[in-house]
């Protein structure tokens, strides 16, 4: 087992959440790629042993959802929604600035491994459409104007912390509704930066 001691202690009080240990698998999966930046042979291993199951039963879950990456992404993971709010509000223009600025065509990671790009289904934002994410992290009511200094402002300044508020207020536009969302702290990597283990503790 490769996962060092204070991953393996977070995938058990993961574990210890759950009434069945493979009801752990989508938070282990979330785990192992915040550890790599993608779901690796060496953590599907990993994740098999710890639950008991199949490695392919493991595979199987993390191959389904396009969230659970495959290979290594960039450092900024920039996510343009191409459905049908975003795209009758120009998203397909927005598209073609991001990958006029990278370079990449879909699903394409540049090879100084700082930009991933990926045109995706619905992500949630229909009222702010169009709306993109970077490491997960939603910006509503972008054009194509405005995600070029996006881009820029990524790459000159390469952030460590993708927050959403930040980007909202200085590249987005009109927002669909305040998220509530009390202690955002943004994505550290290409990872969705909710706090997975503190779920359970939240007072009704
Ligand atoms: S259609 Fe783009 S966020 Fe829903």
């Amino acid at each position: 087992m490769s996962w060092d001691k204070t991953l393996l202690k977070q995938a058990g009080e993961i574990i210890e959440l759950y009434p069945q240990k493979r009801s752990a698998l989508g938070p282990l999966l979330h785990l192992a790629q915040s550890k790599d930046g993608y779901i690796s042979d060496d953590s599907i291993s990993v994740i098999s042993e710890l639950l008991g199951i199949t490695e392919v039963q493991v595979k199987s879950v993390s191959t389904f959802y396009s969230m659970y990456k495959q290979e290594p992404t960039g450092k900024y993971l920039i996510s343009v929604c191409k459905s049908i709010s975003c795209e009758i509000n120009n998203s397909t223009e927005v598209i073609d600035k991001v990958q006029e600025f990278t370079g990449l065509n879909n699903n394409e990671t540049d090879e100084d491994g700082l930009f991933s790009f990926e045109a995706v289904e619905c992500i949630g934002a229909c009222g702010g459409a169009p709306a993109m994410q970077v490491n997960y992290e939603t910006v509503e009511g972008i054009n194509a104007e405005n995600v070029f200094s996006l881009c820029s402002w990524l790459k000159e300044s390469a952030p460590e912390v993708i927050v959403a508020d930040e980007m909202q207020e200085n590249f987005g536009g009109i927002k669909s509704f305040d998220w509530a969302i009390q202690d955002n702290t943004g994505a550290t990597s290409t990872a969705p930066g909710f706090q997975t283990l503190k779920t359970s503790k939240v007072k009704k």
